[in-house]
């Protein structure tokens, strides 16, 4: 078993993010999983917290290798969906942890995608002030994301993450092997973000995503665990170097998001995944990146064969109203504060930065330009 180890270094909150197939595998012959990766955590009692969909899969597995590190965890199972991810869920789950005994030594294992790991991560962050929090990320949105970087929340009825805060966790196990049971949809939508670190990264990334496009669309572990460790790590080197969001650095990791909420909150977040969302966002600003001769077409061209090779889409729709969206876009909470329109732009492939003062009269003219394919034949 090959384990990809980095460190987030966050002085006294620095912690190890380990990926590698059969992680959390253990069985009695004492082969596979190494519960050793956990970190000495200040109590023996948690809570293991999961979903319905993800519990019959992987909860005994975990709780075994768990006890084999000589830790308990009580599982705590939620109901599974993005509508979850809300107070009333946090209430329950506060009366869960109550209930279960946990003391201010106890744990939380956060089994599951970025609804979980964002649910459980918020728990852990104000349960009695503070307690030890382990990401067991099932996704690979969560595994290359939502696990790394201690951002955690629930949605309010008025809007998404509207209650949150930065807590780091303990550590951060990434198994590859989840990966294999998660539905082609969600696989996607990772990989739309993947695409994105990509396009943050340059050439080196992008080239081993271009050669290993094949084994990573079929799941094959050790090009997975590589996908992983090399996203993890530009997250984690952001994340570093702003861990509490005041900087601005971490506003490139929004690559593709102004467009991709926008558009999320136009056609309602059942029908436009996130992971596609983000990729047609990452055409928006590709290409205003070439109308303002800040990107040469040939990166441009290099990019949007790589979107269409992890088969996600690059277009705007033909019926997506560009006023409703560059009001949304102005609207967006994560652009800088002020009437202007900020967009994350590229000066060439891996060198991103945030342009504050987009041309709205430009903005309408790419926008309506990408609801015609680019790519070059
Ligand atoms: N905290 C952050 O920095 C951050 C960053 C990005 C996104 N997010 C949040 O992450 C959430 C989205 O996360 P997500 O895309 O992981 O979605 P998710 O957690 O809803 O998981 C997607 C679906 O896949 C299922 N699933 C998960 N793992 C599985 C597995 N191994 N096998 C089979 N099914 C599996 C889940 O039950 C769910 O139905 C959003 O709430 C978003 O706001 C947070």
């Amino acid at each position: 078993m090959t384990i990809h180890k980095l460190t987030v270094a966050l002085d006294s909150r620095s912690y190890s993010i380990c990926i590698g197939s059969g992680l959390t595998q253990y069985d009695e012959t004492g082969d596979g999983g190494d519960s050793l990766l956990i970190p000495r955590l200040r109590g023996k009692d948690g809570v293991i917290v999961t979903n319905e969909t993800i519990a019959p899969l992987y909860l005994s597995r975990v709780r075994k290798w768990l006890a084999a590190a000589g830790y308990q965890g009580r599982p705590v199972i939620l109901p599974d969906g993005e509508e979850y991810k809300n107070y009333t869920t946090l209430q329950s789950l506060y009366r869960e942890l109550y209930e279960a005994g946990l003391q201010r030594n106890g744990f939380i294992c956060a089994l599951g995608g970025g609804v979980i790991g964002d649910l459980a991560g918020f728990a852990a962050a104000t349960y009695m002030r503070g307690i030890d929090l382990i990401q067991l990320p099932t996704t690979v949105l969560a595994q290359v994301d939502s696990a790394i970087g201690g951002k955690n929340g629930v949605n309010l009825e008025f809007g998404k993450n509207l209650i949150g805060s930065t807590y780091q966790p303990r550590v951060v196990i990434s198994d590859v092997d989840f990966i294999e049971t998660l539905p082609e949809k969600e696989l996607l939508s990772g990989l739309g973000e993947v695409v994105k670190y990509g396009l943050l990264a340059g050439d080196d990334f992008i080239s081993f995503l271009e050669l290993n496009q094949t084994e990573i669309m079929e799941r094959k572990s050790r090009s997975l665990a590589i996908m992983i460790h090399s996203c993890s790590r530009i997250k984690a080197d952001y994340v570093e170097r702003d861990e509490f969001d005041l900087l601005g650095v971490r506003a490139a990791l929004n690559l593709g998001h102004t467009v991709g909420h926008a558009l999320e909150k136009m056609y309602g977040f059942q029908k436009l995944p996130h992971g596609e969302a983000v990729s047609i966002g990452l055409v928006c600003a590709l290409t205003l990146s070439v109308a303002m001769e800040l990107l040469p077409e040939s990166g441009f061209q290099r990019a949007l064969q790589l979107i269409s090779h992890y088969r996600l889409p690059a277009v705007v729709p033909e019926d997506a109203d560009i006023d409703q969206m560059i009001e949304l876009m102005r609207r967006d909470k994560k652009v800088a504060a002020g009437s202007g329109l900020s967009m994350v732009l590229l000066r060439g492939l891996g060198d991103p930065y945030l342009e504050d003062n987009v041309d709205p009269v430009l903005l309408r003219e790419v926008l309506i330009k990408c609801k015609q394919p680019q790519l070059n034949p």
